[in-house]
């Protein structure tokens, strides 16, 4: 099932307020951060950049991603999120690939993609893993004790674009 692709606006901040928090996953500061990014967006920070999936005027999730300071065309894909009743169907896949279409644009050459080695998070280890992210490192203990981070890259000049289907 494929949703419509759009830029997020303020309208939707409660929306993706409403959604992240709805996932589950992330820490109350955690979903604090992503409308404190959303906000830096619409006042016109170039660093984060979103875009939303739509069923009609709902948001069902949304990408942030922006340029890594300090590097020469690498990327954060800072969140990826899908409202739970829509998880599973596509959007995910939908939006990773629509982003890494945009960045690819932009002269991306490397995506960094940071997430917790967190039984709950098995799932979307697997999501980025079998749509060509590798992962690079493993920090033990960096979010809490035996909470690990791990880092992912995904080469956008190596040819493995193609893996990822919307
Ligand atoms: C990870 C996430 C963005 C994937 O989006 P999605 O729309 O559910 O994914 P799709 O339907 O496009 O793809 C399904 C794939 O994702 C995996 N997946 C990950 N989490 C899943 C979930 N909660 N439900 C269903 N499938 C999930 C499936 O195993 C499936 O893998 P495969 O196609 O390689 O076999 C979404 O599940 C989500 O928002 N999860 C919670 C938040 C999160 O962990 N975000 C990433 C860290 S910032």
């Amino acid at each position: 099932m494929s949703c419509s692709l759009r830029p997020v606006g303020r309208a939707q901040r409660a929306q993706l307020e409403r959604l992240t928090r709805a996932t589950g996953v992330f820490q109350p500061e955690e979903v604090a951060v992503a409308v404190e990014l959303l906000d830096e967006s619409l006042a016109g920070d170039d660093d984060y950049r979103f875009l939303g999936s739509y069923a009609g005027d709902e948001l069902t999730g949304y990408a942030c991603w922006g340029p890594t300071p300090g590097t020469r065309g690498t990327y954060d894909l800072y969140w990826i999120v899908v409202e739970p009743a829509w998880q599973g169907k596509g959007v995910g896949t939908q939006l990773l690939a629509a982003v890494e279409r945009q960045l690819l644009a932009d002269g991306c050459r490397l995506i960094v993609v940071e997430t917790s080695s967190r039984a709950e998070y098995v799932p979307t280890r697997g999501f980025y893993e079998r749509r060509g992210y590798r992962p690079a490192a493993r920090l033990p203990g960096y979010y809490a004790p035996g909470d690990d981070l791990m880092i992912y890259l995904k080469d956008l000049t190596d040819g493995v674009l193609a893996r990822t289907t919307a």
